[in-house]
């Protein structure tokens, strides 16, 4: 398998209107693969302006707020890219499309980095914020996992966010579990929220 790193991913549509979504990047020799499912305002963002930025955040309130709806997170714009990066993360690096390989479900979208910069000093994730990670991605595939297998991956999780969380941990577990509360009552509207 190859490594991914999870990330947030910014893409700007033909109007230079941006957008906002965490995903994993794929390892490619010295690139980045992107590889959005359909449908998805990435992949068409990408089809318009082939370039995007992933941001590397130290608060991992963006990705539980990127797919609980809160996508509101301050932005600045990147340096050789049309388009921004997380105003406040550790580091970002700067993509552009080289090519495309097509797919029905999900298109691979393989990227050359073409800038990398750091803006802070990275203290490391500990395990609550691993945790919310794992949910966050989890948060996104609900209505594809048996409730058995849900409830035994947040009682894993939730051991580290009891001996570990702090305040903004806590947080973004709190809006990740709405949306687990609202798919095990069978709110489809609330619990795709993203
Ligand atoms: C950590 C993390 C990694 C993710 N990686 C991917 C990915 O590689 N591909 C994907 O389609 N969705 C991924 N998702 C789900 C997307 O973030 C979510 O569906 C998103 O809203 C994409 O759709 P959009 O481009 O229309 O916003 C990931 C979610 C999280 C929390």
């Amino acid at each position: 398998m190859p490594r991914i790193v999870e990330t947030i991913v910014t893409t700007v549509n033909a109007d230079g209107q941006a957008h906002i979504a965490p995903l994993g990047l794929i390892e490619d020799g010295d690139g980045w693969i992107i590889a959005p499912f359909r449908p998805s305002r990435t992949l068409d963002n990408l089809m318009a302006n082939p370039a995007a930025v992933a941001s590397h955040p130290g608060d991992v309130r963006v990705f539980a707020g990127c797919v609980t709806g809160r996508r509101d997170w301050a932005t600045t714009a990147a340096d050789r890219v049309k388009g921004v990066r997380l105003a406040d993360c550790v580091s970002h690096w700067e993509l552009a499309v080289e090519r495309i390989t097509e797919d029905p479900q999900r298109p691979r979208f393989h990227c050359r980095l073409v800038h990398a910069a750091s803006h802070a000093v990275w203290s490391g994730y500990n395990r609550a914020e691993a945790a919310v990670i794992e949910l966050a991605v989890l948060s996104t595939r609900l209505s594809m996992l048996p409730p058995e297998k849900i409830d035994a991956e947040l009682a894993y999780l939730d051991i580290a966010i009891s001996k570990t969380a702090g305040p903004r941990e806590r947080e973004a577990w709190g809006w990740l579990m709405e949306r687990v509360e609202a798919h095990r009552r069978g709110d489809a509207e609330a619990a795709r929220k993203k």
